[in-house]
């Protein structure tokens, strides 16, 4: 049996806040006006804590927490902007423009993208480490969308959406670390799967380039995610 929620007391950069004890780090602080930067959480889907972006200072630990997966105690101390902070997040957008090929002037979402957003956010202006370029697999397999490998930032939304959203699973995550990938079915091609409806939920959860709709030209792929808060607008009416 789940406890039920309390409300309790914290402290967010020296506001002391009022929170239920089922809210989560991020939670509160947008409910305060509190600005954390984010990229694989998305309001409407569980959150997993994977791009380590939104990862926040709270007194007596020494580990950095995840805003986004981190539930609120009462009494905590979080700091959520220092000079450590936002070294550390500009170090996760290097990485992850490190990791892949993201080639922003030929990309489908040239201007409309999550990880450009964030670099332009933490003020990295260059990498200061080496681009790993690796050979990376785009699947146009599909009738009507495309994967691409290179853009990939691993958030795992497309695998969250399909799942808990569309109820299709499609989506998984093959390998570990830097050799990560997302994969349809089981590393089957796109346009051979079973289980996808076409609904092109994960497209439009895709913060980058890397899942798009066909024939889309260079900086034309909008995402569209309003469909998140309209499906749980519905749930809510439903109960
Ligand atoms: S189009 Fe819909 S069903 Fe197909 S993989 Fe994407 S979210 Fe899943
Ligand atoms: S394909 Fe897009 S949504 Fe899926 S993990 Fe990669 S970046 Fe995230
Ligand atoms: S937004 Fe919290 S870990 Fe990615």
């Amino acid at each position: 049996m789940s406890t039920p929620s309390r409300v309790i007391t914290l402290t967010l950069d020296d506001r002391e806040v009022g929170a239920h004890t089922d809210q989560t780090i991020l939670e509160v602080a947008r409910e305060n006006g509190i600005v954390i930067p984010t990229l694989c959480h998305l309001e409407g889907l569980l959150p997993i804590g994977a791009c380590r972006i939104c990862l926040v200072e709270v007194v007596g630990s020494n580990k950095l927490l995840p805003a986004c997966a981190t539930k609120v105690t009462d009494g905590m101390r979080v700091i959520t902007q220092s000079e450590r902070l936002t070294r550390y997040r500009r170090r996760v957008v290097e990485f992850l423009f490190a990791s892949g090929n993201h080639i922003c002037a030929v990309c489908v979402s040239n201007h409309h993208c999550e990880l450009q957003d964030m670099a332009v956010y933490t003020g990295m202006s260059h990498l200061t480490e080496p681009y790993r370029y690796p050979k990376l697999r785009v699947d146009a397999s599909h009738e009507r969308f495309v994967q691409d490998d290179n853009r990939c930032i691993l958030c795992q939304r497309c695998v969250r959406v399909c799942a808990e959203i569309e109820g299709a699973h499609t989506w998984d995550v093959m390998g570990r670390g830097i050799e990560a990938r997302v994969i349809t079915d089981l590393n089957q091609p796109w346009g051979e799967s079973d289980t996808c409806t076409s609904c092109s939920k994960c497209v439009q959860v895709c913060p980058t380039g890397a899942l798009s709709i066909k024939g889309m030209a260079a900086a034309e792929m909008k995402k569209r995610k309003h469909f998140l808060a309209q499906y749980w607008t519905l749930k809510e009416e439903e109960s």
